[in-house]
């Protein structure tokens, strides 16, 4: 029988996370891959969200969402980033960022169009360009200070380019983009008519007195990125897939075009609970932002001392290290025989690149764990150097 799998998806096997949580499982290792947090959020969310179920909210939401969440999101963006926004006709919820990707890039990627790309991606970019038809064309934030490259973005771009996918903060690599880097993107797409495509879900993670601030606060910029965000990583709620699209009613509707057949609407009763949570008072946002940034700086301390060189991330829950120091040099090789040797999980950069080779002797560990995993997972580890 020929292979089932259509060509455009060749090579987009199962996911690395999927893989390495699996060997995380099998041999009971501690797992710093996959980035999800191992307490949950505020109990009040999720009192919200059971409270909203024993109120009968679980027939299908509206298809653009319900409106007390698509009110909050453009409250949240007017809060936060002075961007104003209309809750009816600019905002879309979706069963979390990953389908905001997915739907966006099915909806304004034509078969054959360009889409300019950060490298190191995140995995579902990949597929879902593919899934489109679309070319990535990547640039590669490149080790030690994984900086955008502003020449390299003025080449990348050519006459086919349809739209940009930014992602800042930015996984893996943990660069939160600065004010000259946002320019130089937002400069070369109102000169190029391009649209943009961010997903900032790591909005609120970033660390050092940095802050986050989105592409469409830019001149000329509000008419032409969607802006994607999500309630996982922002509440410590990565399982309830809660996501939106912000952007002109234009991008929103052709997005919502796609969305529509992917899923319909999305998740009905943990809607409201994700508006509420969105209206908390400051104190949550920096109060989360500093507890992960102190978690950085454990594993940090940690990781140092046994010989990795550590490039400590402005934003999210990754950090990268160099494995060349302890004698390593592929980072895949190192990851599979981790769980056997140390009892712990961590992600190989590579499979994040196109550039193999840029990415091969790093290693992204999730620090978005409790004090004593981290410690624990330290204590393991210690063991490939005695
Ligand atoms: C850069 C980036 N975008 C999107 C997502 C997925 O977000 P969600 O869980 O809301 O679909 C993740 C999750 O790890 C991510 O790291």
């Amino acid at each position: 029988m020929r292979t089932p799998l259509a060509a455009r998806l060749a090579g987009q096997g199962t996911t690395i996370f999927a893989e390495m949580s699996a060997l995380a499982l099998s041999t009971g290792s501690i797992n710093l891959g996959q980035g999800f947090p191992d307490v949950d959020g505020p109990a009040s969310i999720v009192e919200d969200a059971v409270n909203a179920m024993r109120a009968g909210r679980n027939q299908y939401a509206p298809g653009w969402g319900v409106p007390e969440l698509r009110r909050a999101v453009a409250d949240h963006q007017r809060r936060f980033y002075g961007l104003d926004f209309d809750p009816d006709s600019e905002v879309l919820v979706t069963t979390g960022a990953t389908e905001a990707i997915a739907a966006s890039l099915l909806a304004l990627v034509d078969p054959g169009d360009e889409v300019v790309v950060l490298e190191p991606y995140y995995d579902s970019y990949v597929a879902c360009i593919a899934m489109a038809g679309g070319q990535r064309v990547p640039i590669t934030l490149r080790a030690p200070d994984f900086r955008l490259d502003l020449d390299r973005l003025r080449t990348a771009v050519t006459p086919r380019t349809k739209l940009m996918l930014i992602n800042s903060p930015h996984n893996p690599t943990g660069t939160v983009l600065n004010d000259e880097e946002l320019s130089a993107i937002a400069q070369l797409a109102v000169e190029r008519d391009l649209i943009v495509v961010t997903d900032e879900v790591y909005e609120h993670i970033t660390f050092d007195g940095l802050s986050h601030r989105p592409l469409a606060t830019y001149d000329g910029m509000r008419e032409r990125t969607l802006t994607i965000s999500s309630g996982g990583k922002t509440f410590s709620l990565t399982g309830w897939k809660v996501g939106w699209a912000v952007g002109p009613a234009d991008l929103v509707r052709a997005t919502m075009t796609a969305k529509q057949f992917l899923t319909y609407t999305s998740a009905a009763p943990l809607q409201p609970a994700i508006a509420a949570a969105l209206t908390m008072a400051d104190d949550y946002f920096r109060d989360f932002a500093a507890s992960l940034q102190a978690k950085r700086d454990r594993l940090a301390a940690g990781l140092e001392p046994l010989g990795f060189k550590v490039f400590k991330p402005q934003g999210t829950y990754f950090l990268t290290t160099d494995i060349r120091p302890l004698g390593y040099d592929d980072g895949i090789d190192f990851c599979l025989g981790l769980p056997e040797r140390t009892g712990v999980v961590a992600i190989p950069h590579s499979v994040f690149y196109d550039d193999k080779e840029a990415g091969k002797p790093l290693v992204r560990w999730a620090f978005c764990k409790q004090d004593a995993v981290i410690d624990a997972a330290i204590e393991r580890l210690a063991t490939l150097v005695r």
